[in-house]
């Protein structure tokens, strides 16, 4: 039996002039999917997307699980973003409100950005940059960062965006991966009074070597900081485009053409480039912008993702710009100048719109408990009429405070459950009419085939705790893996479940009265700390990669504010270190993760012992790593443990 939570229902003024209005109509759209899957998601990309040339065809099974949508139909990701706003009248329309990281903001509108991004569109052509390219983007959140993503789409190069936080290594591998052509980044960044390296890690990767496909390392000059310039390679954008024309022509490609490859940690090996397609993504990110967030023209919306994952692809770069909608593009940190940031910024720009991850909305309640000061009832959210969240679980604590101290009970949210590969929403409250309940996502956007299996794929009952998976292609869903097609199809669509179910990773049940799903946390190894998502192998394989380190075991460890915090067990070559010499081990460690992967990898916990709990058969036993780190007793049978003794040891950190 599940409990039954109490619901909170679409508020009246909400439902009246809401996209979706009430359940009915969400009801009329499932049946419409239900009765015909194709003609349904037909209607919607001929109603939503400006196609150069219709498609004939919508779905496309045949060499299936790698699907593909609206086949032969040709478009333009960019111009749909941009020049349709211009025909439209919305020239003028701010596109974009650039708050930087020390409060100072631009205007800029969709003319001004088309301009912009026309001339970089230019200027990459200018260097020999194609259709099928391959560009890296390691930028921070910048009006030139989106406008490198559109320019990459406006001449149908493939982007592939890298998070600024990523050390040199894991920037060298992408690059390598993706047989980039070109690096665009930005000379450094800014990130709460501070100026962060962007160029001299490029440099860096690029002197790891194996990137000789990289020509090009086009610099936008943000801080104007010293920097290194390798003559004949490096370039201004500033420069670049100077005597660029104000016209591009879009480059009309196949609904399928890739638009970007976004590296995501899977629980095996490296990370996988997800690759997303132009057609079915573009119309996924309009769709839900419109169902979800119930976008009006009117709308200050703001979505405080970093370019760098894929929010901020969806509900950034292309989402919003899809629908010709005015954002706030935001340099900062949430703590910077002090945790009052959000809600100042939201009452400076009258922010309606706002869409964030759970683990900031903790920290901030945090921070406000510290310092009533920076409580949101010190400033005028009255703007606000949605809110919304993503990345991970929201506890229901955390969701009565947004719904009361941010939302002051007006606004709904929305707890939009998505993943890298799925490109938008898939399940989520819409705001004029599901009613809410704190902590669940409750029911899939229609179209979208949500169900519960078993380890064999047979559908579960309401009730019962199994793995999410979707029964029907989607159009925003992952098309394969970068180089890898093979490890596309072990991991998302399983020969153990029948081949043709799609496996998001997640553990999730619905409920048996009101069939609102509940995600209940990965059933892989992969993690997830602040809402960012990151492999235990991928720790595991840098943190052996040390000179000191035999073996190591990464696991979760749950953590009031980020959700999930990272504990390593670690065998070391040497004995095991106890006390001062411990403590100064685990520092050395801890920095060589954060130079291998980057910093948001880095372990907040580090426990040593003279070996690893294992099985007879030499397997690590990680269910007891998780006993051992979350501080419970061990009740589990222990009686195939090789070596119990080890379990006291390793249960202190160190
Ligand atoms: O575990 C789920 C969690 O984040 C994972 C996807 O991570 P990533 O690909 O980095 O994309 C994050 C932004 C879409 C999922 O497999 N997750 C995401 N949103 C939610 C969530 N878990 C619970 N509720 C959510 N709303």
């Amino acid at each position: 039996m599940t409990e039954q939570r109490t619901a909170f229902p679409p508020l009246p003024s909400f439902v009246d002039q809401a996209t979706i209005s009430g359940m009915a109509a969400y009801d009329a759209l499932c049946a419409e999917a239900a009765r015909d899957y194709e003609g349904y998601w037909a209607r919607l990309a001929r109603e939503h997307i400006a196609w150069k040339q219709p498609f004939s065809r919508t779905l496309d099974e045949d060499d299936a699980p790698f699907y593909k949508w609206f086949g032969d139909g040709r478009l333009n990701v960019s111009y749909n973003c941009l020049d349709r706003h211009l025909i439209d009248g919305n020239a003028d329309k701010t596109a974009i409100i650039f708050e930087a990281d020390d409060g100072m903001s631009t205007h800029v509108s969709y003319r001004e950005l088309h301009e912009k991004v026309c001339k970089f569109a230019n200027g990459l052509k200018s260097r020999g940059i194609k259709k099928g390219d391959r560009v890296i983007i390691y930028m921070s959140m910048s009006v030139e960062g989106v406008a490198a993503m559109q320019a990459c789409a406006r001449i149908g190069a493939t982007h592939s965006v890298v998070f600024g936080g990523f050390s040199a290594k894991s920037l060298q591998e992408r690059i390598i991966d993706a047989g980039a052509v070109a690096v665009i980044t930005a000379d450094e960044q800014l990130r709460g009074g501070k100026r962060l390296p962007l160029k001299s890690i490029v440099d860096e990767a690029l002197a790891l070597g194996g990137c000789d496909s990289v020509k090009d390392v086009i610099v936008y000059r943000r801080t104007g900081g010293t920097i290194g310039f390798e003559a004949g390679r490096d370039l201004w954008l500033h420069e670049l485009v100077a005597s660029q024309p104000a016209k591009c022509e879009p480059e009309w490609v196949d609904a399928e053409h890739p638009l970007f490859i976004l590296y995501t940690s899977g629980s095996t090996g490296t990370p996988k480039g997800v690759q997303h397609s132009s057609g079915g993504y573009l119309l996924w990110a309009a769709l839900t912008m419109k169902w979800s967030f119930d976008i009006k023209p009117g709308d200050v919306y703001w979505c405080t993702a970093d370019i760098g994952w894929v929010t901020g692809h969806s509900y950034i770069a292309y989402g919003p710009t899809a629908v010709g909608a005015t954002q706030v593009v935001f340099e900062g940190i949430p703590t910077f100048p002090n945790a009052g940031r959000f809600w100042d910024t939201i009452a400076r720009h009258k922010v309606s719109t706002f869409y964030t991850a759970p683990t900031a909305i903790r920290s901030l309640i945090k921070a406000s408990d510290v310092d009533p000061k920076v409580h949101p009832k010190n400033y005028d959210l009255s703007s606000l009429r949605l809110l919304g969240t993503v990345g991970e679980p929201i506890n229901p604590e955390a969701w009565m405070w947004y719904y009361t101290q941010v939302g002051g009970e007006k606004c709904p949210i929305v707890d939009t459950f998505w993943q890298t590969e799925t490109g938008g929403h898939m399940i989520t409250p819409l705001p004029g009419a599901t009613p809410m309940v704190p902590g669940s996502c409750t029911l899939p956007l229609p179209g979208i085939m949500a169900a519960i299996v078993d380890e064999a794929g047979n559908e579960l009952a309401d009730g019962q705790g199994g793995m999410l998976v979707v029964k029907r292609p989607w159009p925003s869903m992952i098309r394969t893996i970068w180089n890898n097609p093979e490890r596309f199809k072990a991991s998302y669509f399983p020969a153990e479940l029948g081949g043709n179910l799609y496996l998001a990773g997640d553990g999730a049940i619905r409920d048996e009265h009101s069939g609102y799903f509940t995600i209940t946390g990965r059933i892989d190894d992969v993690l997830n700390v602040s809402g960012h998502r990151m492999g235990t192998m991928e720790i595991e394989s840098a943190l052996v990669a040390n000179p000191l380190v035999a073996e190591a075991a990464v696991v979760g460890k749950p953590d009031a504010t980020t959700g999930e915090s990272i504990c390593a067990f670690v065998v070391l070559k040497q004995a095991t270190p106890s006390g001062e010499e411990a403590r100064k081990i685990a520092l050395e460690l801890r920095d060589w993760v954060a130079k291998e992967i980057g910093p948001i990898a880095k372990p907040k916990e580090i426990r040593f012992g003279d070996n690893l709990p294992k099985t007879r058969s030499g397997k690590i036993m990680r269910r007891l790593l998780r006993v051992l780190a979350k501080g419970d007793p061990v009740t589990q049978d222990v009686s195939t443990l090789e070596n119990p003794a080890i379990l006291d040891q390793l249960s202190t950190p160190a």
